[in-house]
């Protein structure tokens, strides 16, 4: 493969075992909430979900003033609210972007080792070498990276504004050089015709989903709307009735008149939209296929490592902070702020 088409190649990714909590009893679980929310007051924290964790730690973000969103709205959040610490309940990648954001604040994590495959299937060394191969290429960066590879990017997406950016810079006569997300970024090349090359990067949640096995639940639920995220194969991007990033999915779910809903994506998200609509029947996309592994259970590894259990741990020590060399973040800084300042200008 040359340079043209085949970045890099992509290191083989060590998926960890899902962790097992121990079960907690429901006053327990009431009392474990109660000290949380204690913690939280008296450190000045709120906290920053992502709708993959566990549906207690959405809650408790909701009960408390923080937020429960997607990548985009959680790096937005943390910059409108005045608290000095943010506890991130989701992938590393997440809680630094609020550090890259807010340096002022204090950041920490449940789990340091949450980590994402597409961050992993990305090496800064590697993907630097590719852009350096290809000077005359916006650089565009999907959220879940590293502080390195953003640092290198022109500009910085999630996959709620992934489009009106791509087109924006389509526009502009743009060629795009995307990481690192080949799925994502092969429906938005399909969608806005821009010339694109491609890093080789993909979710190990979303690789999993089953397009034959999927066509045949379609055929078994005739009155279901299929809600797909773009993370995923193009097999089952083409069988999707929506697209799109968490909240927009979360959005389908709640306004749509179908009684069913087959999704494909991770089943945290079941959590918020049985909260929004409480009637509909959700039908979890078909993942696990012959010699299916843990990967296979449409449950990211990484967001399972956040707890109630971690979570009180690190509001007590303090500890699991998030910290990044200042001069790589006024680096990578710059393509999120950019984004930011798009959607902003977009909303207007
Ligand atoms: P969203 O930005 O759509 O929430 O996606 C984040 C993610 O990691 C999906 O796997
Ligand atoms: Fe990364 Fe996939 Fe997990 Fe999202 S679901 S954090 S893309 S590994």
């Amino acid at each position: 493969m040359n340079n043209e088409t085949q970045p890099m190649r992509i290191p083989r990714i060590s998926v960890p075992r899902h962790p097992v909590w121990p079960a907690l009893g429901a006053a327990e679980k009431t009392a474990l909430k109660a000290r949380i929310k204690t913690l939280l007051k008296e450190r000045n924290a709120l906290l920053v979900s992502h709708y993959y964790v566990d549906g207690d730690l959405q809650a408790l973000a909701e009960e408390t003033g923080g937020c429960v969103a997607d990548s985009l709205e959680m790096a937005r959040f943390g910059s409108e609210t005045d608290a000095e610490t943010l506890v991130v309940c989701g992938v590393r990648f997440m809680g630094e972007t609020a550090k890259i954001l807010n340096p002022e604040k204090r950041v920490l994590m449940p789990e340091l080792k949450a980590t994402c495959s597409l961050d992993e299937g990305c090496p800064a060394d590697a993907f630097s070498a590719f852009c350096d191969a290809h000077p005359d290429h916006t650089v565009v960066v999907y959220a879940n990276t590293s502080v390195e590879a953003k640092a290198r990017a022109d500009w910085m997406v999630t996959s709620s504004i992934a489009l009106p950016i791509v087109k924006y810079l389509r526009a502009q006569d743009k060629k795009v050089l995307w990481a690192p997300d080949k799925h994502l970024g092969h429906y938005i090349q399909q969608v806005t015709g821009v010339d694109m090359l491609l890093w080789q990067g993909s979710c190990v949640v979303h690789e999993e989903f089953k397009s034959v096995a999927l066509e045949r639940l379609r055929r078994l639920h005739p009155d279901a709307a299929v809600l797909v995220h773009p993370e995923s194969p193009d097999e089952i991007i083409e069988q999707a009735d929506v697209i799109g990033s968490t909240t927009a999915l979360i959005d389908a779910v709640a306004s749509m008149h179908n009684p069913e809903f087959i999704i494909a994506t991770d089943e945290g998200i079941f959590w918020k939209m049985k909260q929004l609509a409480p009637g509909k029947k959700l039908i979890a996309a078909p993942t696990a296929g012959e010699g299916a592994t843990c990967e296979s259970c449409a449950h990211c590894p990484w967001m399972a490592m956040n707890a109630l259990q971690n979570l009180e741990q690190v509001l007590r020590s303090g500890g699991n902070e998030i910290r990044i060399n200042e001069a790589i973040r006024q680096k990578a800084v710059v393509p999120i702020q950019r984004m930011l300042d798009f959607s902003k200008a977009q909303s207007a």
